[in-house]
């Protein structure tokens, strides 16, 4: 069986007959709805990493070796410091405080004004955001034990854009405003450059506003792969969502053969461009199958919540693929049937 291209890739492949036409207007069409229908957002103007005096104090809060130690293991993993130097994480470690908190405390609420971001030692955050019309807050997600938070108002100055509750005891880690700014968004501004000119040829992102798409470069951290390393495995719980910025990956299942249950059927390659890593995103569910760098291979990762922050208007692209999914199993499933008969 061959491999399946993303959909919409293949929709948006130059071509010149009619159908094109009528995929580019209705591309344009669902753009103008997306756009309409979408609540009223930072502006990425407000990204101004120049504007910030490289020369302002250091802050450090003083910490016990054994403070300094837990703090590097939680910041060891997360994508928002990946791409810092030495320097940069020396300075990270300096300047976050520990902060505990308990069940129903209020860590930000929508509308207020920006002062930490916080990074997830240990504990459950609810996420709310009110709605625009009625004012009810709207449950929109949680950090369950991981992940970080509070970025936005800093990167972009603008107020608060959501709630987060703890729902029990637990420990986080706080960087003031001026360190995030100096640090982190500074980086931010190098990883626009990089990913700037990518991102605008990558068919699933077309919808997008240029402005929308800048703040998916800012969400953006690279990852690479050498041959045969597992990037997302089957049954895992989804975290990332992925778009192949070179190389080539490939996507396994198993279990679909019950006489032979650990036999692995390739379902996909995806190369430059193409995403995966959406399903279970979307349908909040384990992964449905492994993903393998097939040699050396470089993605561009979102964590869930930038995620769904900011591919909300490119839902329904997405949600396009599932059923050709679940017809590739179905084909599988009908020719591992007739083989074994
Ligand atoms: P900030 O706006 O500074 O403060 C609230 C934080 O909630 C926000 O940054 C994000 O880090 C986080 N968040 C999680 N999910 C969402 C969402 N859907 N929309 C906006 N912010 C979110």
């Amino acid at each position: 069986m061959g491999a399946l291209a993303n959909q919409d890739d293949e929709e948006m492949a130059g071509s010149d007959n009619d159908d094109h036409m009528d995929e580019a207007e209705e591309m344009a069409l669902m753009a103008r709805r997306t756009n309409a229908g979408r609540r009223k957002s930072v502006s990425a103007e407000g990204f101004d990493p120049d504007a910030d005096d490289d020369d302002d104090e250091r802050v450090i809060h003083p910490k016990t070796d054994g403070q300094r130690e837990r703090l590097s293991k939680v910041i060891a993993d997360m994508l928002i410091f990946s791409s810092l130097d030495t320097e940069q994480t020396q300075q990270v470690l300096d300047a976050m405080f520990e902060r505990t908190v308990s069940p129903g405390e209020h860590v930000i609420d929508e509308g207020d004004d920006g002062d930490n971001f916080y990074v997830i030692e240990r504990g459950n955050f609810d996420i709310f955001i009110n709605d625009p019309v009625t004012k009810v807050p709207q449950h929109k997600g949680a950090y369950k034990g991981s992940g970080a938070f509070g970025e936005l108002a800093l990167m972009y100055n603008c107020p608060r854009l959501a709630t987060i509750i703890a729902t029990d005891d637990g420990s986080l880690w706080g960087m003031d405003r001026t360190t995030f700014r100096r640090i982190i968004v500074k980086n931010a501004a190098r990883k626009r450059k990089q990913y700037e000119d990518f991102l605008a040829t990558v068919p699933l992102l077309s919808t997008l506003t240029p402005e929308e798409r800048m703040k998916v470069a800012d969400a953006m951290v690279t990852k690479n792969y050498e041959d045969g390393d597992v990037i997302l495995r089957q049954g895992d719980p989804a975290d990332y969502f992925y778009i192949v910025i070179e190389g080539e990956v490939v996507i396994r299942r198993r279990g679909d053969d019950p006489s032979n249950p650990d036999n692995e059927v390739v379902l996909n390659t995806y190369t430059n461009g193409q995403y995966f890593g959406e399903l279970a995103l979307i349908q909040n569910q384990p992964r449905a199958a492994s993903a393998f760098a097939q040699g050396q291979c470089r993605c561009a990762v979102l964590d869930v919540q930038a995620f769904e922050r900011l591919l909300g208007p490119c839902k329904e692209l997405l949600m396009r693929n599932i059923p050709l999914y679940e017809q590739q199993l179905s084909e599988i499933y009908q020719d591992l049937n007739m083989n074994s008969e």
